[in-house]
Parts: C-alpha cells; structure tokens; sequence
C-alpha cells in the first residue's frame, strides 16, 4: 500500500523538539500517582518520546508555541471493532422504529450481517476503510487504539483481519494493538450447532491465530444468545494455553455471571458491564480486573441503564473508558465525546475521566509503561487543545477543539 507519510513520520521521528508556552499540562503522573495539573513548563522532545520536563529547559532547539494552551496525554481506546466493510446504518433505523438490538440480532441482523463483507471483501478494501478509520481517531487526539477482529468468523477471514490490522498498524502513525475476537457470534453455518463453532474455535482459528503471531488479546462476547460462561471459559483458556491474554465483553445486556469469569481466568479487563451483578463486582475488585466502560454504547442504543461505575470505584476497581466503535451498537469514534457521555451520564469528574481514557486505558492494554501520560522516557504521544482548561473537553460535546495531535514526537496535523 502507497504510504501517505514518509518512513520516519510513521514511527519515529528522529528530531528534537521543544514545546514552549504551555498554559496548563495535565497528565497522570505515576510518581505521586494523580492527575497533575502543571502550569508554565517546557517539554523537550528527543527521538519521539518526552525526554525533559522543566519550566526552562536550556538549550537551542527547534521550538513550537503552544499559544497558553492546554496540552492532555493522547488518548489511549482500548476496546474498538474497526474492521468491518459497510455500516450498519439501517439497523439503526429499525432501533427509531422501536426494535431492540437483540430483536435485530435474532432476525439476522447485528454482527453476523457484517460476516459477508468481510469474508468477500479483499486485503486492499479493508486495508482502506480500516486506514481511513484509523486517520479519523487520529484527529480526534487517539494515538494508541486497541482493535478486534470479530466480522469474519472463519479461519481465513478471521486471519484476513488480522492482517489487516497489521499491514495498517505498520503504515500508519498511529499504534494499533490487535485482539482476536473470533468469538463475537455464532456464524449462519454454525446456527444450530455451536457447540462445533466452540470447537472450530478452540481446534482451528486459536492455533491458527497464535501461529500467525498478529493478536495479542483474545476477546469473548460472553452474553446470553452469543457465547455462555462454560463456553467462553474453555475459549478463553485455550487462547492462554496459545499465549494470548484474556479480555472479555461481560454483562452487556444481563448479567450472565461473565464478570465473575474475568476474575476467576485473571482476564486484564471485563468491558461493558451495564447489567454486572454485586458479586462480579466484588470479584473482578478481588483479582484486580479493570472495568472497561463503554457509555457510548449505552447512549448509541438509546438505554439508560449506564454501568454501575459507583459500585465499581467504591469497591477499588480501576476504570477505563472506550469508545467502543463497531458498525452496530455504536458508531462513534470520539474519546473526547466518551469523556462528555462519562462526566454527563456516569457522573465521574473531568480528572476521572482524563484518567480512564489515557493511563488506566493503558493499563488494560499492558502499555502503561510506554504510553498514557506524559512524563519523562514514554512516548511522546500528546494533544495541543485550542482549550485552556480540561473541563472544556465535555463542555463542548461535540465539537473537538484540537489544535495539534503529535504521536511518537510528530505532529500529524
Ligand atoms: O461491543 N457486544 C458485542 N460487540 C459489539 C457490537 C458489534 C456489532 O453490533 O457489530 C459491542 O457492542
Ligand atoms: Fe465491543
């Protein structure tokens, strides 16, 4: 695929950079383990990541003025659905008229009516839409994403995404950390017979999958109709025994006990959770499994049963915010608007918020090391707002006022 960037823009950029006039930096900081919020400091760039921070960093190097502005971590989206070829627009018109997600999915329609594109489309048009998509996260301040498969759901096609997300993550400045879904649905061939497509799964597409060495993650929708606790527990334990990490969809709809299996197979996040009960709660606390909220999706169905997130915190466990993004349930890509559906309807403070977007969403993904916050030797994956203050991130809704993105020390704006 002709790259529209050069070799050195896509991963590293080799330069050095000072960022000067900063109004107000606000980023996690692990030392004292809080979000910051810094006034009047500098930040030097080298080889792509943060190598000083300081209110007056010596030395001639090339400069850029931030103008007073404010400066966040770049997001981190550690749950996303992007390979798919067309939206899923009439279904949406369905859900105005009154049918429910589910009432679509049993009539045939939800995730297996993206099977056929994927299987018929080629490496190139997926390789395309997924491109364009991944350019639109990247303006919207998402420089590291986590991204399924979960729309071919046979051998090939599920490779075939797989790829895709490879051959995009190697041309393209943004980091795309890959998870195997083959467990999304039962495909049309398996209808009456899943117990052969668990099979299929554990047999064929994992050894296959860990073989072709893309996934890191493995990914069950663990809901009623989809794929039930004893199934997604001999799923997700074969993709251990083939070295990928467990990660779940848990208690979407109702609650079906999954949150309770992250805890028990030490899964790094439990997602979703609008119906998780008490006693998930408490065990997902107990085994320290992050709670994945996605209030995009709940807004997007039009539901107002908004996950527990009180319950959540005030039991310890860490929250991470995703958008979610995938063709049915909900198709918004803006972390800045997750932030404005968190602080409005989870009733969490812009500070939580920033936090659950950039280093606990990190953290699920097993890079909190490397990306997340800005602080000296990580990456140098940051946003320049046209904002002097964070509150003015949900204050806008839907407007994203982003001066400058800059992913591994460039700016791709
Ligand atoms: O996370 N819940 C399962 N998967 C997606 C929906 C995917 C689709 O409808 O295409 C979700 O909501
Ligand atoms: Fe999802």
């Amino acid at each position: 695929m002709e790259s529209k960037y050069s070799d050195d823009e896509i991963k590293l950029n080799k330069s050095v950079l000072k960022l000067i006039n900063i109004g107000k930096l606000v980023t996690y900081n692990n030392k004292s383990q809080v979000i910051d919020i810094i006034q009047d400091t500098q930040i030097l760039i080298k080889e792509g990541r943060i190598d000083t921070l300081d209110k007056n960093i010596p030395g001639e190097y090339q400069t850029f003025d931030c103008g007073g502005k404010l400066i966040t971590p770049g997001f981190v989206d550690p749950h996303t659905h992007p390979v798919f070829l067309n939206g899923r627009e009439e279904e949406f018109g369905l859900r105005l008229r009154g049918a429910t997600y589910q009432e679509i999915a049993e009539k045939g329609g939800g995730i297996n009516s993206s099977i056929e594109g994927v299987r018929n489309a080629s490496i190139e048009e997926l390789v395309n839409v997924v491109s364009k998509r991944m350019d639109r996260f990247l303006k919207l301040g998402t420089t590291t994403i986590e991204a399924k498969s979960g729309y071919g759901l046979d051998v090939d096609s599920e490779l075939k995404s797989l790829t895709v997300l490879d051959i995009v993550n190697k041309n393209h400045p943004i980091d795309i950390i890959p998870t195997f879904l083959g467990a999304h649905s039962i495909p049309p061939e398996y209808k009456s017979n899943a117990e052969g497509y668990v099979d299929l799964l554990c047999n064929e597409l994992i050894p296959a999958v860990a073989e072709q060495g893309i996934a890191k993650y493995c990914d069950v929708f663990c809901e009623n109709g989809y794929f039930d606790v004893k199934q997604s527990r001999r799923i997700l334990n074969t993709a251990k025994e083939f070295g990928l990490i467990p990660r779940l969809h848990a208690d979407e709809f109702e609650d079906s006990g999954a949150a309770e299996l992250a805890a028990e197979i030490g899964a790094v996040s439990a997602d979703h959770l609008m119906a998780v009960s008490n006693e998930g709660i408490k065990k997902m606390a107990n085994a320290n499994v992050i709670a994945t909220l996605l209030p995009g999706t709940t807004f997007f169905l039009g539901s107002k049963n908004y996950a527990p997130i009180k319950k959540l915190i005030e039991v310890g466990v860490e929250i991470a915010l995703a958008t979610d993004f995938n063709p049915g349930s909900c198709h918004i890509q803006s972390m800045p608007f997750i932030i404005s559906l968190a602080c409005i309807y989870l009733g969490i403070s812009v500070e939580e918020a920033l936090l659950a977007s950039t280093y606990n969403s990190a953290k699920t993904l097993q890079l909190e090391n490397e990306v997340g916050s800005i602080e000296v030797g990580k990456k140098a994956d940051l946003i320049i707002w046209d904002l002097e203050n964070l509150i003015e991130i949900p204050y806008n809704v839907t407007d994203v006022p982003i001066q400058k993105v800059m992913k591994n020390g460039t700016f791709i704006n």
